[in-house]
């Protein structure tokens, strides 16, 4: 049973209390169908006579799964901006050389036409963080890593505020207002 998670948002540049509230109810609706999901499937007890909506569950599930924690994290860098993040943005200055040029492209993959999400994902592997898309909640997660920054870029995050033409002023906004030290704790974890 996966409970829903509550975020104390403070005001913010560009995004409205409005979009943030409506945000938070879509993501209670990922929480929600992710437990349905795993009722329903508990319900069919393998019944062979529900093989296709079974299937069609499973298929789904990380559609909801991801949703809901692609949010979390999400929210979780919308709770007051801080740049204390030392491990991280030292990671982040052996690979990219500085804050700057790692904001720089993050902002470019950001841009990514489609729905989904800009991550940052730590693979406790090699050791090294990776940058990818992630198209709706779950096509292009990346096996094994751990999420570090996860940036909506799904049309309701921004569109209501910023218009469609606005798009790079809310990747903008959210690197300039981020929660870095929600970040860092997600790095430290992860390794
Ligand atoms: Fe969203």
């Amino acid at each position: 049973m996966y409970t829903e998670q509550q975020f104390q948002i403070p005001t913010l540049n560009g995004l409205t209390e409005k979009t943030i509230e409506e945000h938070k109810k879509l993501y209670a609706g990922y929480v929600k169908h992710a437990n349905l999901i795993n009722e329903k499937l508990a319900s069919y007890k393998g019944d062979e006579t529900k093989t296709y909506e079974t299937g069609e569950l499973y298929r789904r599930f990380s559609f909801e799964y991801n949703g809901m924690r692609n949010h979390e994290c999400y929210f979780a860098l919308l709770t007051g901006t801080s740049i204390d993040a030392p491990t991280l943005i030292q990671a982040i200055n052996t690979q990219w050389g500085d804050v700057e040029t790692f904001k720089n492209a993050f902002t470019a993959l950001a841009l990514t036409r489609g729905i989904g999400w800009a991550m940052l994902s730590f693979d406790k592997s090699t050791s090294t963080l990776i940058m990818h898309w992630i198209d709706e909640q779950h096509l292009g997660q990346l096996q094994g890593t751990t999420p570090i920054i996860a940036l909506d870029m799904w049309e309701h995050s921004f569109v209501a505020d910023y218009q469609p033409s606005g798009k790079k002023q809310y990747v903008i906004d959210f690197l300039a207002q981020m929660n870095w030290s929600a970040a860092e704790s997600n790095y430290v974890n992860a390794q």
